[in-house]
């Protein structure tokens, strides 16, 4: 039998990515393809791109520049570009630098066996169609090996909201969701695989409305039909935005015991005039009040969001807003980003805010949202929490794990232990992580 051929993935950009890439993998595994962790040995390699920033894709194209001289010493290489570049630029790829083989879009993945045959053939390969089949359906069924206990699983797809900073629209497609059914399929699969805790993921995941026996079903009916998985133990889900929450999404974090205390709710901007010009469709009021509800709902639930500084026509007066907005909140986590122009989005067309004051802001809001993260984080220390471990750390008898809050937490405790749950009692708070201590009784 012939060496296995070796795959290397790199994956920018969000979560949905890294389900992909792993997508990606198991359909390659069909063309006798198994993975290797370095770009230097490998037979394949496919990036897996972000399209997001201006700053993600250029990454791109000095990766390929890079990539592209392992061809001397492997002529047999293929370089292969996926995910959100691949559907946004196609073409102009391979134009930029031939070295590519294959440019293939997120919609499909299912379509890479053979376009992989093609490029053996001598051919360069080229999808970035928006296809009627359901890529999930055509995609390899996924292994059974075993594997660790946190998952990704990609439950819809694509946006319909059109924020005006936002390529997701046009890189994704409109919005799509895969059906219960089949979800809960996978999520078995998952679980029998050692699986403990599950992400769900979309680009709207509150959107979901997946075709059920009978109906449509909204995300909380899913997550608590997947909390009737008995050995699934903790489900977690993001992206959200704000105007698809339900009063049964908000219930489910107080009556939901395996639904994490944790929420990724995007608000962007604290200005109102901003808002509107993102044409995100509610109030800075209006979202305070649904963090208001969820609180309600789950006193201890932890926030996370994203922020843009320097959206076009952002003041000082607006940015003091965005101040104002997360002072109230007070986020646990957050991501923070300088407004950048995506062709072809309706903001990218507006007079541009400067580059220095953008800067100046994105320090003044990214201090504040350390501050509070140190906070919230200190203020663990001495209180009970729940952590699967996930990992085997530096230190002698030594696990690394994820609180119910997503902190990460360094505990001694017996390998035995790994892929479960424990109780375990805060220690002590550094940069990045916590410390604890089992709790046995
Ligand atoms: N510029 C800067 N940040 C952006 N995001 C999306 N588009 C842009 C853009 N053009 C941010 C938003 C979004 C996150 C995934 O990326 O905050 O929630
Ligand atoms: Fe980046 Fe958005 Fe594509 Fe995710 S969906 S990879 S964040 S552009």
């Amino acid at each position: 039998m012939s060496d296995p051929k070796k795959l290397f993935i790199k994956t920018y950009g969000c979560q949905m990515n890294v389900y992909d890439s792993e997508r990606m993998a198991e359909a390659l595994g069909g063309s006798g393809y198994v993975q290797t962790e370095t770009a230097d040995d490998a037979d394949m390699i496919l990036l897996n791109t972000c399209h997001i920033r201006e700053k993600a894709a250029e990454k791109i194209y000095s990766e390929l520049g890079r990539l592209k001289g392992l061809k001397t010493s492997n002529p047999d290489l293929k370089i292969g570009v996926a995910g959100c570049v691949a559907q946004a630029e196609g073409q102009e790829i391979m134009r930029r630098q031939p070295a590519v083989d294959l440019v293939v879009g997120p919609q499909s993945y299912h379509r890479l066996p053979e376009m992989e045959a093609k490029t053996r053939e001598g051919a360069k390969a080229l999808d970035t169609d928006f296809p009627e089949e359901d890529k999930f359906e055509h995609l390899a069924k996924r292994p059974k090996a075993s594997r660790g206990p946190t998952a990704f699983l990609t439950v819809q797809e694509g946006c319909d909201k059109f924020c005006a900073f936002c390529v997701v629209p046009y890189t994704r497609g409109a919005e799509v969701s895969r059906p219960a059914e089949r979800v809960l399929t996978e999520a078995r699969d998952l679980v029998e695989r050692g699986v403990r805790e599950i992400t769900l993921l979309g680009q709207n995941v509150n959107a979901y409305h997946g075709a059920g026996a009978d109906g449509d079903w909204t995300l909380s009916k899913l997550i608590r039909e997947l909390a009737k998985i008995e050995e699934l133990k903790r489900i977690r889900f993001t992206t959200s935005h704000p105007n698809d929450m339900d009063d049964d999404l908000i219930a489910a974090h107080g009556d939901c015991e395996k639904l994490m205390p944790y929420l990724h709710l995007p608000v962007q901007s604290g200005s109102d005039k901003v808002l509107k010009a993102m044409n995100r469709k509610h109030t800075a009021e209006e979202y305070i009040r649904l963090i208001e509800r969820f609180r309600e709902a789950r006193p201890d639930i932890l926030l996370s969001g994203d922020f843009i500084v320097g959206f076009p026509g952002e003041t000082d007066q607006d940015f003091e807003d965005t101040l104002a907005l997360v002072e109230e909140v007070r986020y646990g986590q957050c991501y923070s980003f300088k407004y950048s122009t995506r062709p072809g989005t309706p903001a990218a067309e507006r007079e541009q805010v400067d580059e220095d004051v953008k800067g100046e802001r994105l320090q003044r809001l990214q201090a504040l949202l350390t501050r509070q993260q140190v906070e919230i984080q200190n203020s663990m220390v001495g209180r009970e929490v729940g952590v699967l471990f996930e990992k085997q750390g530096r230190l002698d008898g030594q696990l690394i794990g994820k609180s119910d809050y997503l902190h990460a937490v360094h505990v001694q405790a017996p390998t035995a232990l790994l892929g479960t749950v424990a109780r375990v009692r805060i220690s002590a708070s550094s940069t990045n992580s916590l410390a604890g201590d089992l709790i046995t009784d």
